[in-house]
């Protein structure tokens, strides 16, 4: 396993081991996870689905401080070097880009990439600027890497949903890769905030994917249930655990994020359904989300 840091550095060795190949004859895949470490589990998931479909599989670890809000958790985002390469070696990663912010940054930067309306709800509504953040960085990777496929968690379903739309709107030639959530036993869905949560939180945050389990229980199981129904059964839940406190609890189209009329019936939407929601447990913002096809309501 190689660590760069520096931009000029990863591509000139990309750029050798494809030609390296091309002249034995053979194209090689590249299969990228774009993180900001404390990887856990879910990374690993990524990771190995990276290195099941390509020839050689680039991570990066940059914490992005333009995804985050002033008021966010920027400075005390959790970091551990030392874990993220001892995992980066278990999952066979080639390659560690690992830059600094003057490397991903250097001042003064004029461009920022923004994708309209698929930003404008649920984590885009809470906070403000994050997704520009977030494809402003992702663009910025994926020139730097070029890689065939990338991978990302349904954790982040919105974030996926963005990020394949800019890649469709601005012809980027990467295929997105969204990979399954990764959930401990008893439901909690991976996270590196996670680690923020006290004992007795952690026991409250179990709420969110009971929620969701329950509410994907409703869809699937009552032939008349509306998106309404599937709401008020999300945020009733929820609103059971005294240290929870709802951010967003909604029912959208994916991955277009349009919204359903709250009448319609469930089991008549086409295409696929994300039950998605945001919860402070603490201090700490949760995120976690079902998604549905119709197939599987009716
Ligand atoms: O999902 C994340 O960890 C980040 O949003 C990403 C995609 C690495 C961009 O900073």
């Amino acid at each position: 396993m190689i660590v760069f840091t520096e931009i000029k550095d990863v591509r000139e060795h990309l750029r050798a081991e494809r030609l390296a190949a091309a002249k034995e004859g053979r194209e090689l895949k590249v299969g990228f996870v774009p993180t900001m470490g404390y990887l856990h589990e879910g990374h690993a998931s990524l990771l190995r689905s990276a290195r099941m479909d390509n020839d050689l599989v680039v991570l990066s670890i940059f914490v992005n401080p333009i995804q985050f809000g002033p008021h966010e958790d920027f400075e005390r985002y959790p970091r551990d070097s030392d874990k993220d390469m001892a995992l980066a070696k278990r999952e066979g990663v080639d390659i560690v880009f690992l830059p600094s912010v003057n490397e991903m940054y250097p001042q003064p930067t004029k461009t920022k990439v923004q994708v309209a309306e698929l930003t404008d709800h649920l984590c885009g509504a809470a906070r403000p600027g994050h997704f520009d953040g977030v494809t402003t960085v992702v663009s910025k990777l994926l020139n730097i890497v070029a890689p065939d496929r990338a991978y990302f968690g349904q954790k982040d379903a919105q974030q996926v949903a963005v990020v394949a739309q800019m890649v469709k709107d601005l012809n980027m030639d990467v295929e997105i890769v969204p990979c399954p959530i990764v959930r401990e036993e008893d439901g909690l869905a991976l996270s590196s905030r996670n680690v923020y949560l006290s004992p007795e939180e952690r026991q409250s945050a179990l709420v969110i994917s009971r929620s969701l389990r329950q509410a994907e229980q409703v869809a699937r199981e009552q032939e008349e249930a509306t998106a309404e129904d599937i709401v008020a059964e999300l945020v009733r839940t929820i609103e059971s655990e005294p240290a929870a406190k709802i951010d967003y609890a909604e029912i959208r189209r994916f991955p277009s994020l349009e919204s359903i009329p709250g009448s319609m019936r469930v089991k008549d939407v086409e295409g696929k359904l994300l039950i998605a929601a945001a919860v402070m447990i603490g201090t700490t913002r949760l995120i976690d989300n079902v998604i549905l096809t119709t197939e599987g309501v009716k």
